[in-house]
């Protein structure tokens, strides 16, 4: 018999040898109490989460917890069903009203997660014979729902507007054409070059999917994203996004003004083939969307947050991942595993948590120590974790 696991060899290899140096299993961290969307207990301790994607800090709101406290007492635990045939509730249909009332946009469809948004939706409007051009850095949710389809998969080099057009330019007259970008690019944190990008794309005859997970709720003037700071808005055809970040919940949605968009929910397997997301998610994620409306002011203190963390920690003397803050995600760029492990658990003993990100979820082999702001976080609170990154990089060795 060959052992099926004798693949995960290398990667088993990789980990004992890590942990073999004592140090603390960065993908394994438990949280033994959450105080608030910035603070948590890890190992006993008090610890700033700067490694969430709460970036709205939704998850404690008050009329949030509310929402799902009231759905779980009036329609139970869960809908045991898909939405299909048994288990579309009056809270689906109030989330949906909510996502187009916030995109302003004809039709929303919610998922259980995000990554089943992209597998569906992916999967299902680009079939054989079409072509999907996607950035090469796409998560791995858009790659997986490419996988599952039958279309030509043409990635193009990241955020290079010349590389899309010499791609879009080779496909065959005629052929339906799908371009897949990201608003934000979650392990760097850098900003897609929308505007000139749906530009090139409609110019070639294709539609725009736009995967906005880490923009919704903070970027653009009403938080819908990079397509709306960049005013694109209106000519991208599907955008996709997850209440797992900003909305504070669990879930994932696709918002069109497609015509035929509603079909999708007979043809979609990842929407018909699965159980729907409980009434107490729904209740919570239509409240927080609702919420995020009016959050202007939050809007603009996240930013102040990710300025005033990104000049820090350059000033430190670390290396990140972009020139400028372009989101609310801070890559720290560690210069190797090892380095990075050590830095990892040197935070987390200091008090703050972050994420420990490597291969092959990094580009271009980076391990890197992502940090995510939450517009909750306060000024004194980035101050601190700037003393903890000052104590921990010299620690470590990573910064003199
Ligand atoms: C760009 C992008 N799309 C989709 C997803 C999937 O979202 P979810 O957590 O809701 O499955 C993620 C999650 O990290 C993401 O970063």
């Amino acid at each position: 018999m060959t052992d099926l696991f004798s693949k995960f060899d290398p990667l088993i290899q990789q980990r004992e040898d890590l942990l073999a140096g004592g140090v603390t299993d960065p993908f394994n961290l438990v949280m033994e109490k959450v105080e608030s969307p910035t603070v948590a207990i890890c190992n006993g301790k008090r610890t700033i989460l700067l490694g969430t994607y709460n970036y709205m800090g939704m998850t404690f709101d008050p009329d949030v917890v509310a929402a799902g406290h009231k759905a779980l007492d009036e329609f139970g635990s869960g809908t045991t069903g898909s939405r299909v045939l048994n288990g579309t509730y009056v809270g689906h249909k109030a989330v949906e009203q909510a996502l187009k009332d916030f995109y302003a946009m004809d039709h929303a469809m919610v998922f259980s997660t995000g990554y089943q948004a992209n597998l569906g939706i992916i999967s299902t409007i680009a079939g054989k014979d079409d072509y999907i051009v996607l950035d090469i850095d796409s998560h791995a949710s858009i790659y997986d729902g490419c996988a599952m389809g039958n279309a030509q998969i043409v990635p193009f080099r990241h955020n290079d507007i010349d590389a899309l057009e010499k791609r879009l330019k080779r496909i065959p007259e005629g052929a339906g054409k799908l371009v897949v970008l990201e608003g934000v690019y979650s392990m760097l944190g850098d900003v897609a070059p929308l505007q000139e990008m749906v530009a090139v794309s409609k110019a070639n005859g294709a539609m725009v999917l736009v995967d906005e997970a880490h923009s919704m709720g903070f970027i653009g003037e009403h938080g819908r994203g990079v397509a709306e700071a960049q005013g694109v808005m209106d000519d991208v055809d599907f955008i996709i996004g997850t209440f797992s970040k900003s909305v504070g919940t669990v879930g994932g949605f696709c918002v069109s003004n497609h015509p035929k968009f509603e079909i999708l929910r007979l043809v979609c397997r990842p929407y018909v083939f699965t159980a729907s997301l409980p009434p107490s998610v729904v209740a919570t994620a239509a409240t927080s969307i609702r919420k995020l409306m009016d959050s202007a002011d939050k809007r603009a203190h996240l930013w102040e947050n990710s300025k005033r963390l990104h000049a820090g920690l350059r000033q430190l003397g670390f290396t990140l991942g972009t020139e400028e803050p372009q989101s609310a995600i801070i890559a720290v760029i560690m210069p190797d595993l090892e380095r990075g492990a050590a830095m990892w658990e040197a935070l987390l003993n200091e008090g703050l948590y972050v994420n420990l990100a490597r291969p092959p979820a990094t580009p271009a082999g980076m391990t890197l120590l992502r940090c995510s702001l939450c517009a909750l976080h306060t000024e004194e609170q980035v101050g601190e974790i700037l003393t903890m990154f000052a104590a921990a990089g010299r620690a470590s060795g990573c910064i003199s």
